[in-house]
């Protein structure tokens, strides 16, 4: 075995000069998945599991300089579900044996936290079994508190770059990448499972950027990880930068693997999107987690935070349907489990 990737998966960490070699080299790719995919079944087997994803409304009130739904977007047409179409595609959802339900929407205000209460009470008194993820943005953390209360579970918020400066070159100057950690930490030490990640070759990142993303999540030991190439949007400020490298961003995903070997990692829609066997590769490569949309087809289209973005004309069944043959031929098989991290 390769002498770096040995330490790798022996200490779940290396020295940065390290990390940068498996992460810019593909040389040691191949050896990389393969103990990544070991790895991976020691803690899961060949388990892969669901996550309903309820796109719940593209109104955003930030204006993220890659994302697709940011506020000055104009051409974007706007829409919310209500609580009546949120708990139909969570009764879809269930019948089609998810037992996660991926809360996820722009920062919309029109949401109150009791609104958003309300939803989740509901969810967990018609589904008991079934966990609530929430992907809603940086909040109060008493508000999270309410919603921690109210039943919700997991939190997913990416910290998307942990360097300062990297921050403040794709966020608008009111975005503060000190307030999202603190997010992140309010959220664990109120009890949630948390997820956290960051893109992979969004505009100005550089290698120490992925260095300083590594060691942060080694500082904020998430239970999830979402990681995923950047995609350019032609409506935003990034319009002319080019994609993030599909590559790069499965040897970061079987680096995760490596240094976090409970952690729940999807293969995400992006990765699909950059690349047609993108999701199965990301399997391979150590991820364990898939999020199929369960989100009305007539609003899917409006939910585009990249250009091209996948899945955008199929039915929640079809969906589901689609990756289980994905997740097949990648050699894995999903559950019906509410897959919690196996820490
Ligand atoms: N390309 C890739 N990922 C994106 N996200 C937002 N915009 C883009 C883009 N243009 C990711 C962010 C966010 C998640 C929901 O989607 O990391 O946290
Ligand atoms: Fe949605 Fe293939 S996963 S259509």
């Amino acid at each position: 075995m390769n002498h770096l990737l040995e330490i790798l998966r022996n200490n779940r960490d290396l020295p940065d000069d390290d990390f940068k070699i498996i992460i810019e080299e593909e040389q040691y790719e191949e050896e990389l998945f393969s103990i990544a995919d070991s790895v991976r079944r020691q803690h899961y087997g060949v388990d892969v599991y669901i996550r309903g994803l309820i796109e719940f409304t593209n109104y955003c009130k930030n204006n993220c300089l890659y994302c697709g739904i940011r506020r000055d977007n104009q051409h974007v047409k706007r829409y919310r579900l209500d609580k009546n179409e949120i708990l139909a595609c969570c009764k879809q959802g269930y019948e089609l044996g998810f037992r996660t339900f991926v809360l996820q929407g722009g920062e919309d205000n029109y949401f109150t936290d009791e609104m958003i209460s309300e939803i989740i009470t509901e969810i967990k008194s018609l589904y008991s079994d079934c966990a609530v993820t929430l992907s809603i943005g940086e909040r109060t953390k008493e508000t999270y508190k309410a919603w921690f209360d109210a039943g919700a579970d997991r939190y997913l918020l990416r910290h998307e770059t942990a360097n300062e400066e990297h921050y403040k070159k794709i966020h608008p100057e009111c975005l503060r990448l000190k307030n999202r950690k603190k997010c992140l930490w309010d959220l664990k030490e109120i009890g949630y499972q948390v997820g956290s990640g960051f893109m992979v070759g969004s505009p100005f990142q550089t290698i120490d950027c992925l260095i300083e993303d590594i060691r942060f999540l080694q500082e904020l030991q998430p239970d999830m990880i979402g990681i995923g190439p950047f995609l350019s949007h032609k409506q935003t400020p990034f319009h002319s930068f080019p994609n993030g490298d599909f590559h790069k961003c499965l040897r970061l995903i079987a680096i995760l693997r490596l240094i976090f070997p409970y952690s729940l990692i999807p293969a995400t829609t992006a990765l699909g999107t950059i690349n047609t066997q993108g999701r199965e590769m990301g399997l391979k490569a150590g991820a364990n987690i898939v999020m199929p949309n369960l989100s009305p087809v007539k609003f899917r289209k409006q939910y585009e935070l990249y250009d091209n973005k996948i899945c955008t004309n199929e039915e929640a069944a079809e969906c589901k349907s689609c990756l289980e043959k994905r997740v097949q031929s990648a050699g894995y098989r999903i559950v019906t489990d509410v897959g919690h991290v196996r820490r």
